[in-house]
């Protein structure tokens, strides 16, 4: 299997670090044009500046319509069609819920939901404008799915997202237009060294995860990238899980010893 995106245009937002730095690379590296977002101007240009051509870097806000209309303006503009939208962009900020502030909640929820939607949104108006099929792939979390303290708004937002990307997908498929959301699990986007206070809990969460290990962000940028592609052609309304089986369960940390004495499963007694 081959991804072969040339003649692509690719709106990738959040490209200014982490998994959304990834995918402009993996993307880039099969063909595509595109164009890469973020507001944050030092970062994006950090991101972009391996790519002279066919990578152009957009600095806009996603969560306000302005912005959103003038990336996937650009793309039209640079490209003269959106083929696929990737809504990376978010934001994580963590609080205790009986500290949680309305002004950061609602930075939450603009940035996560309202920007996805208005991507979503303006992107698909492009593509039925341009006459062509198209994919739009949101992006969830693990814990859009499990409690998790801290994250009220955060987890919130991201199974907000999941719920949205359902109702999309239902409408944009008689467009042709194939929507999809990919749910990571703990992915190694965070800077080296990291803060003291997240080392330790991460030191003792790794070893419980089914693979014990973080992903890496182009193991998520693949997974994008297939459902971006034309092998992924009836996949659509889906919640795609890139987690290493976090979800599902935690690594057993001993051996499996059935030493229940009161029986032996073997000869039934
Ligand atoms: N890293 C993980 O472990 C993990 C786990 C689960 C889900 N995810 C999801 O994966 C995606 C990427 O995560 P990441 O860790 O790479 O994120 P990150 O925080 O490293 O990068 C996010 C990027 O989005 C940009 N951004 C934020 N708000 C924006 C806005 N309003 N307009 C434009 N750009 C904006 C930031 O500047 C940043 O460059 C997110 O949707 C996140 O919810 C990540």
């Amino acid at each position: 299997m081959e991804f072969d995106f040339r003649s692509k245009a690719v709106i990738i937002t959040g490209a200014g670090r982490g998994i959304g730095r990834a995918m402009v690379k993996t993307f880039h590296d099969a063909g595509a044009m595109i164009v890469a977002a973020d507001r944050d101007a030092d970062s994006l240009g950090e991101t972009c500046r391996a790519y002279a051509e066919r990578v152009i870097p957009v600095v806009r806000d996603i969560s306000i319509p302005k912005g959103a209309q003038a990336i996937v303006d650009r793309c039209v503009n640079e490209f003269g069609r959106v083929d696929v939208c990737v809504n990376n962009a978010a934001v994580a900020p963590h609080a205790a819920l009986l500290e949680e502030r309305s002004e950061v909640w609602d930075t939450v929820y603009a940035v996560n939901c309202r920007g996805t939607f208005l991507m979503t949104q303006l992107s698909a108006r492009a593509m039925i404008a341009g006459g062509h099929e198209g994919r739009i792939i949101n992006f969830s979390s693990g814990v859009s799915k499990r409690g998790s303290a801290g994250a009220a708004a955060y987890a919130s937002s991201r199974a907000a997202v999941e719920s949205f990307s359902r109702v999309a997908a239902i409408e944009l498929a008689p467009h042709n237009i194939l929507v999809n959301t990919v749910s990571p699990g703990l992915i190694d986007t965070q800077p080296k060294p990291l803060p003291p206070r997240m080392a330790e809990g991460l030191g003792k969460r790794i070893p419980t995860l089914p693979l014990a290990r973080p992903g890496r962000p182009e193991e998520v940028a693949w997974v994008t990238m297939f459902l971006a592609s034309e092998y992924a052609g009836y996949v659509c309304g889906a919640v795609w899980e890139v987690d290493g089986a976090a979800g599902i369960g935690t690594r057993a940390g001993h051996s499996i010893i059935d030493d229940d004495p009161r029986y032996d499963w073997v000869t039934k007694t």
